[in-house]
C-alpha cells in the first residue's frame, strides 16, 4: 500500500544515490507541486538545492513576498528575482491570449536562464511534474509547450541541458499534498487553489499594465480573503477574478461614472479537466461586490460567472 512516509524514504534516498554531491537548480512558482518537490529534494541533499522564485508581477498581492518567506522559514535556498518590468515590457501592447502565455513563458525561461547561469557547477534541473502532467495533454498550455516552441525556434537555453529530476512525477494531486503534508509544509501552500502559470496575465482582457494588474489585484485579494473569512475556500477548487475589457455607466453620489467591471469565478472541479461553477451564498456574492466596488477605484460593476466547463473554460483566455 501507498504511505506518504514510505515514499518520502524511498524518494529521498534515490535522490541522495542520483544527485551525490551535484547541485541542483529549480524554479519555484508557489504552487503545491514545485514547493513539495523542492522540499522533497532538499531534505535529501540540503543546500545543494537553490531554488529561483520569479516574481513576474502577475501573482496575486503580497504573494511574492509571502511565499518567499514561507520557503525561506521553511529553510529552503532560495533566490528571489524582481522580473515584474520584464514582463510588463513583453506584454506591452499583446492582446491575443496564446500570444500573451508566449510571451509570458519566453520572459520566465529568460529570466531563469540568466539566474541559473550565475550559479556554478549545477548538473540537474527540478522540476515538480506529477503525473497527470506525464499522461495528460493538461500541460499543452503550460511551460513545456513554451519551451517546446522555443526549442523549435533557436537553441535550447542553458538550463534545458541539464538532466532533469523530477521526484513526483509518480504521484497524483491527492498524493503530493499528503506527501507536502508529512513534510510539515504549511497549510496556506498545500491547500492553496490551482493558479495558472501566467497568473493575472490571462486574467486582464486585453492588453495587460502595470495598472490594471494592481487593481485586479485589490479586487482577487477582496475575493480569496473574503472566501477564507467565510469558510468558503475550501470548499471551492480554484477561485478568481477577471478584469474585463470594457467599461460601464454606474453611479456614484449625483456623478456618473464610466468605468471597469469585473466577473468573479468560483468553480469545482477534480483535475481542471471540467468544472462546474459554485453556488456561492447570494449574501456572500453581494457583500463582496459591495466591497469591490466601494474599495477599488475604477471598478464600478461586478459580475458573477455561471458557465460551467465544458463549453467555457476555467480561465477566460
Ligand atoms: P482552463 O481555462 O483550460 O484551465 O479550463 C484548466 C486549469 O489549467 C489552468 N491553466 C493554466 N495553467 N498555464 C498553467 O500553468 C496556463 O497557461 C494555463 N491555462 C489554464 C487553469 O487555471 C485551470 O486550473
Amino acid at each position: 500500500d501507498w504511505t506518504s512516509d514510505v515514499f518520502i524514504d524511498a524518494s529521498i534516498a534515490d535522490l541522495k544515490a542520483k544527485i551525490g554531491s551535484d547541485k541542483v537548480v529549480m524554479g519555484l512558482s508557489g504552487g503545491v507541486d514545485s514547493s513539495v518537490a523542492a522540499t522533497l529534494i532538499h531534505r535529501a541533499i540540503g543546500d545543494q538545492l537553490i531554488c529561483v522564485f520569479v516574481d513576474n508581477g502577475l501573482l496575486r498581492k503580497n504573494e511574492f513576498e509571502e511565499v518567499l518567506d514561507s520557503y525561506k522559514h521553511m529553510g529552503l535556498n532560495v533566490i528571489g528575482v524582481d522580473a515584474k518590468q520584464k514582463f510588463y515590457d513583453a506584454l506591452a501592447g499583446v492582446t491575443d491570449p496564446e500570444a500573451k502565455r508566449k510571451a509570458i513563458g519566453n520572459a520566465f525561461i529568460e529570466v531563469f536562464d540568466e539566474e541559473s547561469n550565475k550559479l556554478e557547477g549545477v548538473k540537474w534541473l527540478g522540476q515538480g511534474t506529477i503525473y497527470p502532467d506525464v499522461i495528460e495533454s493538461i500541460s499543452v498550455k503550460g511551460p513545456s509547450a513554451t519551451i517546446k516552441s522555443h526549442h523549435n525556434v533557436g537553441g535550447l537555453p542553458d538550463f534545458m541541458k541539464l538532466s532533469v529530476v523530477e521526484p513526483l512525477n509518480t504521484l497524483f494531486k491527492d498524493e503530493v499534498r499528503e506527501v507536502g503534508r508529512a513534510l510539515e509544509i504549511v497549510e496556506t501552500i498545500i491547500g492553496r487553489h490551482p493558479f495558472p502559470g501566467p497568473g493575472l496575465g490571462i486574467r486582464i482582457l486585453g492588453d495587460v499594465t502595470a495598472e490594471k494588474v494592481k487593481t485586479l489585484q485589490e479586487v482577487d485579494h477582496i475575493f480569496i480573503k473574503g472566501l477564507k473569512d467565510s469558510g468558503l475556500y475550501d470548499q471551492v477548487w480554484q477561485a478568481g477574478a477577471m478584469l474585463l475589457p470594457i467599461q460601464s455607466v454606474g453611479v456614484m453620489g449625483d456623478e456618473r461614472t464610466y468605468e471597469k467591471v469585473v466577473a468573479l469565478r468560483a468553480v469545482g472541479s477534480v483535475d481542471g479537466m471540467t468544472a462546474d461553477w459554485i453556488h456561492l451564498p447570494y449574501e456572500f456574492l453581494g457583500k463582496i461586490s459591495n466591497d469591490i466596488i466601494n474599495k477599488v477605484k475604477g471598478v464600478n460593476r461586478v459580475v458573477y460567472d455561471i458557465s460551467s466547463k465544458p463549453p467555457a473554460t476555467i480561465e477566460w483566455e
